[in-house]
């Protein structure tokens, strides 16, 4: 037999659940084709969804998708409704909603020029070991960034988000313990998610308790992150993504922004051994610097004179395998580098966390 109070709580959870996947989708600007409304929900349950927690979203309303992406998001949105609304007799969509997608279409009369897609804002939900509740979005922690739209930006790669960024911070999230005790050395950090992601972490496991590094010697004042790039655009970015006051991470004591170019490991060796020093990191990150076959002997040198420090006990690298001779070439490459003992890890994949 089963229990009606049983049944009626899983069904809110699938409610609650299904809604707060649409929220999530919109926030990480996947195409509304992709989204898809469960049938066993209502015109009203979806109309006051879309109204509450998506267009009156204060969140939304100071950090919001492109114009682009809303475009797209509200049509699909007032399509879903109108079909649903032939189900129900209160049925009328909310005035509000067309005011906004009219807004919306209004401005394409300004923005006809622009056929690059401009910068978004992007918010990414990722179930925090931190966080504890009955209620769902309980469980949740954001990071927000202000990402472009395009491949390349400003001859830049570095000014989106990738996915083996996506994929190491869940491994991250899964292994806190990993980063969130130690000093931490990014490498190609881009415009900040992992560092949002590792802060948290520390934040919560790390910098909150009294805490003794793991390797005993740097005083816990120092622990903290180390964000570096090649690019001064691809940097200030970062920095402004960090200090957003949604994301935990613009409260975090000890975050430090430096210009690292992997030549240096080769012609101006000087410049990376006082950043090493400086750093005096525990460990290296690094999500998607493996891509053009030119870069790997620096990355490799600079890898290999990070892990010549005493205190710097591994690096984590996150690649995706877009070409299998670069993948051959990077690990031959840390094969034969003395302080380099590569292992391969072909299972880390971002499974749609975030
Ligand atoms: C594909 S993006 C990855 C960004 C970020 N880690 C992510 O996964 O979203 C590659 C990054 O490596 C940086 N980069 C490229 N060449 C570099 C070099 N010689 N030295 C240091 N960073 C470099 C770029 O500026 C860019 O931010």
């Amino acid at each position: 037999m089963v229990e009606p109070g049983v049944l009626t709580c899983r069904t809110i959870d699938t409610r609650t659940s299904s809604l707060s996947n649409i929220l999530r989708a919109y926030s990480a600007l996947v195409p509304p084709r992709q989204i898809s409304i469960p049938p066993f929900l209502a015109f009203s349950e979806v109309q006051g969804f879309f109204l509450n927690s998506i267009l009156l979203n204060g969140h939304f309303k100071r950090y919001p998708p492109s114009q682009k992406y809303q475009r797209k998001f509200w049509k699909w949105a007032l399509e879903r409704l109108e079909v649903l609304s032939q189900n129900e007799e209160d049925n009328e969509i909310d005035e509000l909603i067309y005011q906004h997608y009219l807004s919306l279409i209004r401005l394409v009369w300004y923005d006809r020029n622009d056929s690059l897609p401009s910068d978004s804002y992007i918010t990414y939900y990722w179930k925090s070991p931190a966080m504890h509740g009955s209620d769902e979005s309980q469980l949740y922690e954001t990071v927000t960034l202000l990402e472009s739209q395009t491949t390349v930006a400003a001859s830049t790669t570095g000014l989106r988000t990738w996915r083996s960024s996506l994929a190491l911070a869940q491994y991250l999230i899964e292994h806190a313990g990993l980063v969130a005790h130690s000093t931490v050395l990014e490498l190609g950090s881009g415009i900040g998610f992992l560092g949002i992601v590792v802060a948290s972490l520390q934040l919560h496991f790390g910098l909150t308790r009294t805490c003794t590094p793991t390797n005993g010697t740097l005083p816990p004042g120092k622990l903290g992150i180390f964000l570096t790039d090649l690019n001064s655009c691809v940097l200030d970015r970062c920095q402004s993504n960090i200090k957003l006051p949604c994301n935990r991470s613009s409260v975090h004591p000890n975050i430090q922004y430096r210009l690292l170019d992997w030549f240096d490991a080769i012609s101006a060796q000087e410049n990376l051994k006082s950043l090493l020093v400086e750093a005096h990191a525990d460990i290296i990150l690094g999500a998607d610097i493996v891509f053009d076959p030119a870069l790997v002997p620096p990355l490799v040198a600079t890898l290999s004179a990070a892990l010549s420090q005493a205190h710097t006990r591994m690096a984590l690298i996150a690649l995706t395998i877009r070409n299998e001779v670069t993948f051959d070439y990077f690990l031959k490459e840390t094969g034969a580098s003395p302080a380099l003992t590569a292992r391969a890890n072909t299972e880390l994949q971002h499974d749609d966390h975030f």
